[in-house]
Formats: C-alpha cells, sequence, structure tokens
C-alpha cells in the first residue's frame, strides 16, 4: 500500500491515525533542528514535521522539491494552524519516509503565482498541470462533462460516436488533412464537426443523439478558437425550433446550477440577428450592460461637418457618467479608436456636464441646441458622455461594437461573476464573402431557410433577406454555442447547394451520400453545438480557452512540448508518395 490517504484528506479528528501518504514535495523547511516539508497531491497540501532523530536519513536522501516521497507517520494537531488549508489544523509526524523519485530543479515554481512566462509553462505543460489553478479548471471541465452526459441522458440522447478520417465538412474554416497511404494522391479530412453524420443517423432513426466530441479547424487562432477544440454536438428528429431551444436552454440552466449553484428562473432573452447588430454592433452580444447603439446619421447630417456628411454610418453610444473624463483621457480613447485593430480616423465626443452644458469636439459645427438632439437621441442626462464613430458602415459599426465593450471594461460592468446568457436567433441563411465575390453559407449549407422566405432564393438579389431557423446561445459576448433546423429533402438540398454556386456535379461529388440519403425517408430534424471549451472556461471565469484544455497548442497552432507539428521522414513521405515543395 502506498498511501493510507490522500494530502487533501486528514483533518483534526484523525489525530493520533498512523497513515501513510505520498506525493511531491511542494517547500522544505528547516526549523532549527527539525524540518518542515509540504506535501502534495492531485487532492491538497499537508503538512510533514520530520523530528531530529531522522536527520541523518534527511542527510543521506536529501529532499527537493517535486521529489516523490512517501511517508508513514501518525497525524497531530499543530501548534500554529493554516486556516488557509482544509488540512491546516493538523500535521504528520514523521517515522519514516522514502524517496520514490528525485525531481530535477523545475524550470518554473507550481504555484498559483508561478514565476513561469506562457511558453516555458507549455513546453513542460505536465509540470504545470500540477499547479493549483490548472487542476481546478480541468476538474471543472470533468464536473461539466458528468453535468452535460447526465442531463442528455436523462433526456434520452444517446452518444454515438462518429468518425475522425472523413470527407471535407464545410463550417466555414479550412481543413486539416491526412493523406492515405493505401488511396494513391489521396487525402482524408479531419472533421470541422459530426455534422454530416448526425444528420445521417437522423436518417437511420437514433432521434436524439449526442457527443462531446473533438473538431479540428485550421483557422487564425484567438483566446477562444484552438485548432482542435471540443464540442457538445447533438441533434434531434421531428422537432422545431421551439424544441432545440426549450431543450438546450434546459441543459445550460441544469449545468448552471449544479456547477455553479446559479438558478436561472426566468426564460432566456431572445434577440433577432437584427436587433443584435442594430443595438450591439455584432451578433454575440454582452447584455450584462445596456450602452446601446444608437443611429445618429439623420441628427449628424446635413450640417457641415464632412466625417458625418460623407459617412455610410455614424453611430453613437451613451458611456453613462463619464463626463468628467479629462481630455488627456478622452485623447487616449482616441488613440484606442485609432489602433488598427479598430481602425478608425477619430472619435467624437459629447459631454453633457453636470450643470447642464454641453461641449463637444465638434462645437465648430453643431450648437448647443444642435447637441442637444443627439443627446436626447442617446437618453443622456447630465453627466453623462456620448461616443461617437463615423465612416464606412461595417466596419464603424465593428468599431463602436469593440468600444461600447471596451467602455464597459473600463466601467466594471463586465464582472466574469455576472452571467447574462441569450439566444440569437433569425440568423440570415446567406451572407456575402467580399474577397470571393460570393454568396456563402452564414452557419452552414445543411441549415434550412425559413419555409417562408424559401421562394427568394430563385432572386439572387434577395439573397440577403433570407433568414434561416438558426440560433446562437450567447453567454457574456462570448458565442458559447450554434445549430440550426435542417434541410431534410433532397430537392432543397440541391437548391441550396446551387444557390452556393455549386454544380450538380460538384454538390454530387461532395455531398452525394447525403443526397442520396434524404431520399430515404429523411425525418425533419435539427440540432446545436456547444463550444464546450468556452463554456467551461466562461464557468470557470476566464476567456482563454487554453487554461481549460490538458494539451493545448499555443497561438501559432503549435504544441510546443511535442514540438508539433514537425517534420516527417523521407520514408514516410515515399510511403504517402508525397514530394514537398520547398
Ligand atoms: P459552429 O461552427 O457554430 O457550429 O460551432 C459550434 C460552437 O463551437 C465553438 N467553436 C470553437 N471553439 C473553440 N475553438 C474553435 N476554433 C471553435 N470553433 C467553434 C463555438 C461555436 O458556437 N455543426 C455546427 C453545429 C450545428 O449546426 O449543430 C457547428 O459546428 O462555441
Amino acid at each position: 500500500m502506498y498511501r493510507s490517504h490522500t494530502c487533501g484528506e486528514l483533518r483534526i479528528e484523525h489525530v493520533s491515525q498512523p497513515v501513510k501518504l505520498a506525493g511531491w514535495v511542494q517547500t522544505v523547511r528547516k526549523f532549527g533542528s527539525i524540518t518542515f516539508v509540504d506535501l502534495r497531491d492531485r487532492y491538497g497540501i499537508t503538512q510533514l514535521l520530520f523530528p531530529e532523530a531522522l536527520n541523518p536519513q534527511l542527510q543521506s536522501q536529501p529532499l527537493g522539491r517535486e521529489f516523490v516521497l512517501q511517508v508513514s507517520g501518525t497525524v497531530t494537531e499543530r501548534s500554529s494552524k493554516n486556516n488557509n488549508i482544509p488540512t491546516g489544523e493538523i500535521e504528520i509526524s514523521v517515522s519514516d519516509f522514502q524517496v520514490l523519485n528525485s525531481s530535477k530543479t523545475p524550470p518554473f515554481t507550481i504555484q498559483d503565482d508561478t514565476d513561469g512566462g506562457d511558453e516555458l509553462r507549455m513546453k513542460y505543460r505536465y509540470l504545470d498541470l500540477r499547479r493549483n489553478l490548472i487542476k481546478q479548471n480541468l476538474t471543472l471541465r470533468y464536473r461539466v462533462n458528468r453535468s452535460v452526459r447526465n442531463f442528455l441522458d436523462s433526456r434520452g440522447f444517446m452518444d454515438i460516436e462518429t468518425p475522425y478520417l472523413i470527407k471535407s465538412t464545410p463550417e466555414g474554416a479550412r481543413d486539416f488533412v491526412v493523406p492515405s497511404r493505401m488511396n494513391d494522391n489521396q487525402f482524408y479530412a479531419l472533421p470541422q464537426s459530426p455534422q454530416t453524420f448526425k444528420q445521417l443517423l437522423m436518417v437511420s432513426g437514433y432521434d436524439r443523439y449526442y457527443q462531446i466530441v473533438k473538431c479540428f479547424r485550421d483557422e487564425d487562432l484567438r483566446a477562444d478558437r484552438q485548432p482542435e477544440f471540443t464540442q457538445i454536438d447533438c441533434e434531434m428528429s421531428f422537432v422545431d425550433q421551439e424544441d432545440i431551444l426549450k431543450n438546450f436552454e434546459e441543459m445550460t440552466k441544469h449545468v448552471f446550477q449544479e456547477i455553479k449553484g446559479i438558478t436561472f428562473n426566468e426564460p432566456f432573452p431572445r434577440m433577432t440577428w437584427e436587433d443584435a447588430m442594430k443595438y450591439y454592433g455584432n451578433d454575440k452580444p454582452d447584455i450584462r450592460f445596456e450602452m446601446k447603439l444608437v443611429d445618429l446619421g439623420e441628427t449628424a447630417r446635413g450640417n457641415g461637418f464632412k466625417v458625418f456628411d460623407e459617412a455610410e454610418l455614424v453611430v453613437g453610444i451613451n458611456a453613462g457618467g463619464c463626463s468628467e473624463y479629462t481630455r488627456k483621457q478622452l485623447d487616449e480613447l482616441t488613440d484606442w479608436v485609432k489602433r488598427p485593430q479598430i481602425g478608425m480616423t477619430g472619435l467624437i465626443y459629447i459631454r453633457y456636464n453636470a450643470d447642464g452644458t454641453l461641449k463637444s469636439s465638434v462645437d465648430k459645427f453643431f450648437n448647443e441646441q444642435a447637441l442637444q438632439l443627439f443627446a436626447d437621441q442617446c437618453k443622456a442626462k447630465p453627466g453623462d458622455l456620448i461616443l461617437i464613430l463615423a465612416g464606412k458602415e461595417e466596419r464603424t459599426r465593428k468599431a463602436m461594437s469593440e468600444l461600447r465593450l471596451e467602455m464597459g471594461e473600463r466601467l466594471g460592468f463586465r464582472d466574469k461573476d455576472v452571467y447574462k446568457p441569450l439566444w440569437v436567433i433569425d440568423f440570415p441563411l446567406f451572407e456575402y464573402a467580399e474577397e470571393d465575390n460570393r454568396w456563402v453559407a452564414r452557419h452552414h449549407p445543411f441549415t434550412a431557410p425559413k419555409p417562408e422566405h424559401i421562394h427568394l432564393m430563385d432572386d439572387l438579389s434577395q439573397y440577403a433577406k433570407i433568414k434561416a431557423n438558426a440560433y446562437d446561445i450567447v453567454l457574456n459576448g462570448t458565442e458559447i454555442g450554434g445549430g440550426s433546423i435542417r434541410i431534410f429533402q433532397r430537392d432543397l438540398q440541391e437548391k441550396m447547394f446551387a444557390a452556393l454556386g455549386m454544380t450538380k456535379e460538384e454538390a454530387n461529388h461532395k455531398f452525394g451520400f447525403l443526397l442520396g440519403a434524404f431520399e430515404y425517408g429523411a425525418p425533419p430534424h435539427g440540432g446545436i453545438a456547444f463550444g464546450f471549451d468556452r463554456f467551461c472556461s466562461l464557468l470557470g471565469g476566464s476567456e482563454t480557452i487554453r487554461d481549460f484544455i490538458a494539451f493545448p497548442k499555443n497561438n501559432s497552432g503549435r504544441d510546443v512540448m511535442l514540438d508539433a507539428p514537425s517534420e516527417i521522414d523521407q520514408v514516410q513521405l515515399d510511403e504517402l508518395k508525397l514530394s514537398l515543395l520547398k
């Protein structure tokens, strides 16, 4: 027996019990002739006391940080208690010990506030994973996983695995591809999601499917994006949008209740995509705070101020009680919107002073009466500050959405312990991809148009107006899930592929299996996939999903611990009949 208890288990009621513990040395402290060691394992830390009698043995077997140690001893009450840890009332009087393994000095301290930088910790991820913080995150991830599974089990969902070596599924990113040794010059694609498989499972009659599954997307990475990530992927048959929203709202509430002890009594708010864009400037609004975007075009234009007159969009926000912002603060904010990531040429402000007077950076063009019109439109009151951006429609809206979030952050409205989920519904079916000069599917090509909009698919000029039965679930400004009601008829699916510019041959080549399946009694169906890493990270109070993944990639898509991706042998290349272009 290596151990009788874990390092997080012993309490005052265990005093006088003989015990055996095993774990890692966190710290060694000499105190006169006695030695104190903090022994750590997954469950906690226990203080060990090595009496003077063990000094000869300690001299022949010195202890160091991260050594693996086994001790036998007796639980005793501590003279100076440590209230910060659950085992803080006791210590182990060691009678015997054995070093099970030594350790090199770790390259960074295994502590909450470690001295290791990001790259170093990634390189030694197995040591980083020993840290409390990451351990808590992975524990939370595991609990969310259990909670989701229990909920879905109770609702009759069946977990069915789907393959990883497949043919491309279009989810809007590039595929990772895998060459096939047995099929010359042919490649598998790793799934961007199990989308087509879950639809085929509906055709097969497995009317409630789920899987907590890896997805692979070769796209630019951000704090909330990894090249391989995990989805809670779900599909249901004989349902409409309402059934899906209801079921997965209940799942979300169940998880919040179990993991955070938070009860949502009210239904989650629902917002149309159009309103989200209009009032928040993006399709994943952070509704922890208001500060809605206000279109000021009519009031702004026609006063001789070129920036406004020539703008496609003039949009403002009421940043609340910030009228005391100094010139310096406003200049800094102007520089902020001028950064390349935001890309604006300037920022206009109107101060509604506490004494009721109005002052702006465009006083030359707008007298106080005119400024009052802006203030009224923004529902401003004395003490408020109005911020205005003007320019090209899309860029300006996006910039204002960023500025709103920035102001929300600066004003402390984005408290990570406050959770505001909502559904965004009625997404457009298509979006125009400027770079390719063509219409693409906003969600994916299997999403059904609203039945009343199907006829518009015959007229290219109407594409922007077609709405889909597609929905996202958004939490605190992050899209944590998305799904749709699917097309389940061959002719409509063919029409959709044609609308996306695919020839019949191409459609058959890429998706013949699905079109074929739709001819054998495909039921109406729909589903959703949650970004599991994102959901976990938000529940854990972070926006960085890396901290919730045991072995993540860095921002260049590298696993710095494995040093992957890496070159492969010439032998392997030859077997695959691949040659490299230098
Ligand atoms: P979608 O592409 O919206 O839908 O993905 C679902 C959810 O997955 C998360 N997500 C990611 N998380 C981390 N890293 C990434 N690179 C990444 N990309 C997406 C997001 C997103 O909401 N097959 C459809 C679902 C369906 O229609 O049922 C799909 O994959 O939280």
